[in-house]
């Protein structure tokens, strides 16, 4: 916890990613991952091994909640690209280094990729601030992994008990549907995302049923919280369904 702390006072962040909590959910996951190591080996493999059968070469990708690239394999990206750029309200010291290494391919972007952590009430506007949709428009792939669930998680914990729960939902929904589009209208985009969760041996339980996917290219499980990692009480070991799609929009 200490430590945690102290890399939450080190990491240059925006006092949005800081107020948020996901700067700390960040440097929350970098924690889970390493305790979790043996149990996260073969997500993280599906995943890299799903992007280096699916991801086109090309100019310039840019990979949307970088994080801490657990699941990417940067450098894979770095020769199959003339120019990665990373995406994420903040980034950790460890990738700013790597950028800073990378002879200039790397390029790092701060901003909310919801357009949604700026909002006051759940009626309001979803608006990406405007370097942000310029970087968009100026990529030829995008890629998407394990964000999607995430990215209205503030908005549910800032909102809870102010709103109804039909109006946050209804919000949420808003902002998954934005990140679609936003993978739509790229000519290639790659989506990886948990779409359902179950405790110990409960049934799963959807966690995006309010979009329309197309046919997964590839899914597996996630042993995300297995069982004694800490935050699960009494509920047992934790999994998500993770799917991995592919969207490539017509020229
Ligand atoms: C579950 S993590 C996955 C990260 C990365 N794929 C990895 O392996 O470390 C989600 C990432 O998305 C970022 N994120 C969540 N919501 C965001 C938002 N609204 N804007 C920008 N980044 C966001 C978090 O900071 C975090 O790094």
């Amino acid at each position: 916890m200490i430590l945690e702390i102290l890399e939450w006072c080190l990491t240059p962040a925006s006092l949005r990613a800081r107020t948020s909590g996901l700067l700390g959910e960040q440097i929350a996951i970098r924690h889970r991952a390493l305790r979790c190591r043996s149990a996260w080996e073969g997500h993280l493999q599906a995943s890299k091994a799903f992007l280096s059968r699916n991801l086109p070469q090309g100019r310039h990708v840019a990979v949307l909640g970088s994080g801490h690239l657990h699941d990417v394999d940067l450098e894979y990206l770095i020769e199959r690209f003339q120019r990665v750029t990373l995406v994420d309200i903040a980034h950790p010291v460890d990738v700013r280094i790597r950028a800073l290494c990378s002879g200039n391919k790397v390029k790092l972007f701060s901003g909310d990729l919801s357009g949604a952590l700026h909002m006051e009430n759940p009626d309001s506007p979803i608006v990406f601030e405007r370097p942000l949709a310029h970087l968009l428009r100026s990529v030829d792939t995008l890629l998407s992994s394990c964000v999607l669930t995430q990215l209205a998680l503030p908005l549910l914990k800032r909102w809870d008990g102010h709103f109804t729960d039909p109006e946050i939902a209804l919000c949420a929904s808003r902002i998954r549907q934005s990140h679609l589009s936003m993978l739509r209208s790229c000519p290639c985009g790659l989506l990886i995302t948990d779409t359902a969760r179950r405790y110990g041996q409960e049934a799963w339980a959807p966690l995006l049923a309010d979009l329309d996917f197309p046919m997964a290219v590839e899914g597996w499980t996630w042993d995300i919280a297995p069982r004694n990692e800490h935050g699960l009480r009494d509920r047992g070991s934790e999994q998500r369904l993770v799917e991995a799609f592919v969207f490539r929009s017509q020229p």
